[in-house]
């Protein structure tokens, strides 16, 4: 795992566009593996505003969103396609024949999300956050870790954590989502793990130091050839070394 430390998340999401950046100029028709949630809105943010400079094009790309909640429709403002529409796919001009997402397409068939991953030539390049229990995409603890695309039920803790996005009312978050497996998202050729915030301290520490077990799903990220976790200073506050945290302008870097 290749690990990048940064003052803030401005200079954390500059770091993962700078990447995104690079996998483009090298691949421009890549297929990305996109996540929803509080730390990619900086990171989509980063994205437009290259795109805005013409320093970045998306129009080539086809994305593949890891989840979905089940039984949103695709205009309901709580869903994840409303989340990317608003984020990304509206301001970069990406139109739905090069957006994919498990739900509602693949409810009563999930592996076949996978098979339309592989017949689009595999992830190249997935973008992850990560949950405060280790989930990644909707994987619970507990999810097999040669698990494809499946429809799980949500824990109360992640039904919880989504809460502001719905109101502040737990009850109203669905309580079943469509995601990615964990085999799904080791098969992507490239993984970039952002975190943010102190709040993910100790899960990221887990995630990067800790038992490899299906118990904190991330961790099995440790067996990925290819992955970089770009943090900020907070979120990366129990990774070594720590003592090099003293300038935000320079990331600490180092890889286990
Ligand atoms: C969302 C997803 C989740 C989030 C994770 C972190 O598509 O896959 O795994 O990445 O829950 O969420 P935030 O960024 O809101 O802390």
């Amino acid at each position: 795992m290749h690990i990048e430390v940064f003052g803030d998340q401005k200079r954390a999401s500059q770091r993962i566009v700078d990447l995104l950046t690079r996998q483009l100029r090298a691949y421009p028709y890549s297929v990305l593996g996109l996540a929803t949630g509080a730390t990619v809105i900086p990171i989509y943010r980063e994205i437009i505003e290259r795109i805005r400079r013409e320093q970045l094009n998306l129009a080539p790309v086809r994305t593949f969103n890891l989840d979905e909640y089940m039984g949103l429709q695709d205009h309901d403002p709580h869903s994840f396609h409303a989340f990317m529409q608003r984020h990304l796919f509206y301001p970069a001009h990406l139109t739905p024949d090069q957006t994919f997402f498990p739900f509602p397409e693949f409810s009563q068939d999930p592996s076949g999300y996978d098979r339309l991953i592989e017949q689009h030539g595999g992830i190249d390049w997935q973008l992850l956050g990560i949950g405060h229990n280790g989930h990644i995409g909707f994987n619970e603890p507990g999810t097999a870790f040669d698990s494809e695309t499946h429809v799980v039920k949500l824990t109360e803790n992640t039904r919880k954590a989504n809460r502001h996005w719905f109101d502040g009312d737990w009850h109203h978050v669905p309580e079943q989502a469509l995601t990615m497996g964990l085999k799904t998202i080791m098969r992507s050729r490239t993984i970039v793990l952002a975190a943010f915030g102190a709040s993910k301290s100790a899960v990221l520490a887990k995630a990067v130091y800790g038992l490899v077990c299906p118990e904190l799903p991330a961790s099995i990220l440790q067996h990925h050839p290819r992955v970089y976790i770009i943090c900020d200073q907070e979120a990366g506050s129990l990774l070594r070394p720590s003592s090099s945290f003293h300038s935000p302008d320079f990331p600490s870097q180092f890889d286990v």
